[in-house]
């Protein structure tokens, strides 16, 4: 879906979002929610909040497991996806707190694969994922699956792309101060949420959606193996559908 502006888009994304947790509510039961980071996902975020502060949305059923995270990254850093979901969601809704999941930048590497397995099997456990949010990076990466994911890739560390770590620099002040790897669900994990929803602003993801949504699928660009999704919806601004 084309919205001329990306505020319009979220707030779609936002209502749709809205729906989900209040149906879900209403038969009792909790929304599963797959949650990323990065500017894409803001503008989503802001509207949930005011549905919370004006229309009474509650977040007291909601779940969620967040994509990624820098590895080594303490949660306290500004650069933490841990700190990132609380300055733009969880701070400012009634989430509760032990429902919330984001993989642990801070573990023992001798830690990670088992740690990776079990962030899997706390989504299947929690009932699966109702539907998953993302963003998407330069190199066509989902979560941080770098060029190279295969289709079933599951939680694991992975080595960041040289182009999203120039990307990342924005964030870190300077590109050799952004960690080397991350923790990310894998493609495997992503594609079985029930329901993904993808947002692309502005003109620099015009090259990476066309590739994505009309490109042929392949680990080269790992976020067009959601061709493949059953109910995957692709919702950006004029700019970024420049190139479709
Ligand atoms: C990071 C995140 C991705 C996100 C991407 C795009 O790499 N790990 O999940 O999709 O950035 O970021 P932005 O939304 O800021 O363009």
């Amino acid at each position: 879906t084309i919205f001329e502006e990306a505020g319009a888009g979220a707030a779609r994304v936002a209502g749709e979002i809205a729906g989900l947790v209040r149906t879900k509510a209403q038969k009792g039961e909790q929304a599963v929610l797959g949650l990323a980071t990065g500017s894409s996902p803001i503008g989503v975020y802001q509207e949930l909040i005011r549905l919370h502060r004006e229309e009474g949305l509650s977040f007291a059923n909601v779940v969620t497991f967040n994509l990624d995270e820098y590895y080594p990254m303490p949660p306290d850093e500004l650069q933490s996806y841990v700190y990132f979901m609380h300055a733009q969601l969880f701070d400012h809704v009634d989430i509760r707190p032990e429902n919330i999941h984001i993989p642990d930048g801070t573990l023992p590497v001798e830690q990670v694969r088992e740690y990776c397995l079990a962030y899997d099997k706390q989504i299947e456990a929690a009932g699966g994922l109702d539907l998953q949010l993302l963003g998407i990076g330069r190199t066509g990466h989902i979560g941080f699956n770098e060029p190279g994911s295969s289709i079933q890739s599951a939680t694991r560390l992975v080595k960041l792309d040289p182009l999203t770590i120039t990307d990342a620099a924005k964030d870190f002040i300077k590109e050799e101060y952004v960690p080397l790897r991350a923790l990310t669900m894998g493609v495997g994990t992503i594609m079985k949420a029930r329901q993904i929803v993808l947002l692309a602003w502005g003109e620099g993801k015009a090259k990476i959606l066309r590739e994505t949504v009309e490109g042929q699928i392949s680990e080269q660009v790992p976020a067009s193996f959601l061709q493949q999704h059953p109910r995957v919806q692709v919702v950006v601004d004029q700019w970024a559908a420049l190139e479709l």
